[in-house]
């Protein structure tokens, strides 16, 4: 029998959609950054896309260990026509909340169906979401004090972990 709910299972693959929809929403931002020649942001963003594609892992690993059943989703397209820095810097942050919310009605579920199993993986997700949240503002923040699109992508730097 498996260690994993049913309930629980399809939750899970529900959120490795979510990832993989984070992952490329990143790709996207990373793309328009990149073509408008934000070099140092466009990296910042695929190293956060592929950061995803991570999260994802996490959570179909845990599937298999436990015996559930992953069932890959069909993405979202992401949103491509953005406008400024700034648009992408607001939705980066509006994104990682949407997604702590996700983080949080999981722990909520696993809690529901008294699931311990998955809670030092959750309590792994919801430490990374102030993590998460903590850079988006900081970038927000960082882009209103330098006032200048292109001084500010000088300013960023990220290399990957
Ligand atoms: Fe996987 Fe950026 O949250």
């Amino acid at each position: 029998m498996a260690l994993i709910s049913e309930e629980l299972n399809k939750a899970f693959n529900a959120q490795i959609k979510e990832e993989l929809d984070s992952g490329y929403l990143y790709l996207g931002m990373s793309i328009w950054l990149k073509e408008h020649n934000f070099e140092n942001l466009a990296n910042w963003y695929w190293i956060q896309a592929k950061e995803e594609f991570e999260h994802a892992e996490k959570f179909w690993k845990y599937i298999i260990e436990t015996g559930g059943t992953v069932e890959l989703l069909e993405l979202k397209k992401p949103k491509s026509d953005w406008k400024s820095v700034e648009e992408i810097l607001k939705a980066g942050l509006a994104h990682e909340q949407y997604i702590t919310n996700k983080i949080t009605e999981l722990w909520k579920l696993a809690e529901k169906l008294k699931e311990l199993q998955p809670r030092s993986l959750l309590q792994w997700f919801i430490n990374e979401q102030i993590e998460e949240e903590a850079n988006a503002t900081a970038l927000i923040e960082i882009h209103v004090a330098y006032k200048n699109d292109m001084l500010f992508d000088r300013h960023v730097h990220r290399e990957d972990d």
